[in-house]
This record gives C-alpha cells, sequence and structure tokens, in this order.
C-alpha cells in the first residue's frame, strides 16, 4: 500500500488528506479504501481483487454495484470492475468469466517497479497466485499484480501485470477484460462515441461478425457485443446527468459492451428486476486473440477511467477539453495523469 497518513478528526471528505486505509465491509470482506484529498475515493474489495467503488468529489458514486449483489463467496460481486482472468466468456472446463473473480487476492508489499515513473500517491498492489486447485482447472503458474491507483484529479487506473511463472517451459494463453459496471442515470439516455464503424462480434446473434453502421451507439434492448480493435479512447455519455465518462485502455484491444435488459434481468438472482436502467457495462478487453506469455514474459494491460462534465462544442463533444478545463479549476493538473 502506499500512504496511511489519516487526520486525527476528518470534517468533511474536502478537508479530507488522501489515505489509503486497509478495513472490512458490512459483509465481512477485506478492502481497501483509497482516499484522495479533495474528496475522490475508490474501495477495492480482496475478494475478487474488484474495484467495488468510486466516488466522486461530491460523494456520487459512479460504479453500479446491484443493491442484490451477496458479497458472498464463491460468487463473483455483482458490479463494480470484476477482473476476467483467465478467460473472458465461457469455454472448455473453466467457469465463465475465469476465477480472478472469486479468489482472495493478497495485498502485494513489494511489486517490482514500474518502468516509468509515478506521480500518484494513492494506490495499492494487489497479487493473485493460482493456488492448488487452481492449476487442477487451469494448469499454468502464473503471478498476476494488480494495481488500483486515484488520481489528484479523481481518475481511477487500474494496471494488470500478468506474468507466466511456469517452470516447465510451457507457455500459457489467456484472455481478459475489466468487466466495468458504469453508473447511468437511464440507459435511454447514454450514448456511446468511440465505437461507430467498428467490426464486432454479436453475442446475441450466434457469435456472427457484423459492422457497425449507426452514427451513434444507444440503447434500446438487450446488448451483448465485443467491438473489435476498439480505439484507446472510448467515451460513455449520459445526456441526463450532464456526464461523460472517458474510458482509455492499453494493452487491451476490444471492447465489450454489455445490459441484460428486462428478460435477462429476471434469471439473474443478483440483480433487481428495474436496475439494467441505471447500469452500463463497457469493458476493455483481450478477447479476440488470445494474449500468449512464454514462462517469464509479462502482459500489462491497462484502463483509466475519468467523470467530466459533458459539454458540446458546435455539436462536438470534446471531453478531453473539459478534462482538461476540470483540472485546471480543481488545481489538480500537477501530476494528475501519470499513475504509473
Ligand atoms: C458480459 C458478457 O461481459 O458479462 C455476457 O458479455 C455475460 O455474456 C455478462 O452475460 C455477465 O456475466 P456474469 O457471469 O457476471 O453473469
Amino acid at each position: 500500500m502506499a500512504t496511511t497518513s489519516t487526520p486525527p478528526t476528518p470534517k468533511s471528505p474536502r478537508q479530507q488528506a488522501s489515505s489509503v486505509e486497509r478495513t472490512k465491509g458490512p459483509s465481512g470482506l477485506e478492502k481497501v479504501v483509497l482516499r484522495e484529498a479533495r474528496g475522490f475515493s475508490a474501495e477495492v474489495h480482496l475478494y475478487g481483487g474488484q474495484v467495488t467503488s468510486w466516488k466522486n468529489d461530491r460523494g456520487d458514486e459512479l460504479l453500479f454495484v446491484s443493491n442484490k449483489a451477496t458479497f458472498k463467496p464463491p460468487k463473483a460481486i455483482r458490479g463494480g470492475i470484476p477482473i476476467c482472468f483467465p478467460q473472458f466468456g465461457t469455454h472448455g472446463n473453466l467457469e465463465k468469466h475465469g476465477f480472478a473473480r472469486n479468489r482472495f487476492w493478497a495485498i502485494d508489499d513489494n511489486p517490482p517497479p514500474f518502468p516509468e515513473s509515478t506521480a500518484v500517491k494513492t494506490f495499492v498492489d494487489l497479487i493473485l497466485k493460482p493456488s492448488e486447485e487452481d492449476l487442477k482447472i487451469w494448469p499454468h503458474s502464473f503471478e498476476f499484480r494488480l494495481r488500483v491507483a486515484l488520481g489528484p484529479g479523481g481518475d481511477l487506473v487500474l494496471i494488470s501485470r500478468i506474468r507466466n511463472t511456469n517452470t516447465d517451459g510451457r507457455p500459457f494463453s489467456f484472455t481478459f477484460a475489466y468487466h466495468t459496471y458504469f453508473s447511468v442515470s437511464d440507459i435511454s439516455e447514454v450514448r456511446i462515441e468511440g465505437l461507430e464503424t467498428l467490426d464486432y462480434i454479436d453475442y446475441l446473434r450466434g457469435k456472427e461478425r457484423f459492422t457497425e453502421q449507426g452514427d451513434a451507439i444507444v440503447f434500446e434492448s438487450e446488448v451483448d457485443k465485443i467491438y473489435l480493435d476498439a480505439p484507446a479512447k472510448i467515451a460513455i455519455i449520459d445526456h441526463e446527468k450532464k456526464r461523460t465518462f472517458v474510458l482509455r485502455k492499453d494493452g487491451l484491444p476490444d471492447a465489450v459492451l454489455w445490459n441484460p435488459w428486462d428478460k435477462k434481468t429476471k434469471n439473474m438472482q443478483d440483480f433487481g428486476d428495474e436496475e439494467y436502467k441505471h447500469m452500463l457495462c463497457v469493458e476493455p478487453a483481450a478477447v479476440e486473440m488470445p494474449i500468449t506469455l512464454k514462462p517469464g514474459e509479462e502482459w500489462k494491460g491497462k484502463m483509466e477511467l475519468s467523470a467530466v462534465p459533458s459539454s458540446y462544442c458546435s455539436g462536438q463533444l470534446d471531453p478531453d477539453k473539459e478534462h482538461l478545463m476540470a483540472l485546471i479549476l480543481s488545481g489538480a493538473l500537477a501530476g494528475a495523469d501519470a499513475a504509473s
């Protein structure tokens, strides 16, 4: 963990110093709470290595977690940012979306340094290694290091480093996703920018390949698609909230869009009947082309999220400009972007 300083008498989120605190949730599960001086915060459960909360400086929750989420192993927590590894989806004998999301991760007190310098001081490092039982279902030795960082401007950064530690010379292949559940005002008010004209695989139409035709991606029914070779930046625009989530990804070529809508929701015990209206999963992923690592090799996949006020400039959304303005106004520009 990074800093552990907490003032003796915190009065309001805006007056707190930045801190990293290990604590327990109401479920009894251990979590780490990251707080930034201006009131931004994030929570990471050791169960699943899963981010389960990300709040802005007004205390608004930016991620969706179902009111029916159980927080009871071995079920994965429904919401936040589950990690899908060593597979996305269902193939062979491995459980759906792999096992990383329902294993207990450990705090990594001494991770290997990142090659780049870091300006962000509020972060936690976690590690997952396979147990004897895991090796029976996926016979590969690995070290999965996850850094979750909260920037001074409230940006949330997740960096995964996965290393093949097999000692018998065997490579392994995996697929991966940051299964990010965004909280939205109403799904009918949401538009995605960045995925237009891309090819996608539609899980609702026999995993066939199509090309996106619409000018903008909006939501009127169930969606379960993998966009291939998606750009590094995707915007999730919530018109009602006048908020844009800017998602930046690196090392993760694909992007999954998922909303179960009303019918599928009925079969999900840990998801309320009406909750599909208030969430959308946009998941940076490596699915179409599995990643292969030889022993000793390491892969890195990064996701960076920011939430900025939406605005239009001659009909053109420019979240970058908005983000820059927000950072300048909050005085957070110095060192706001480099979490790794
Ligand atoms: C999405 C998949 O990423 O996750 C969907 O594309 C799947 O097919 C959804 O239904 C939820 O999966 P789970 O296992 O968390 O219910």
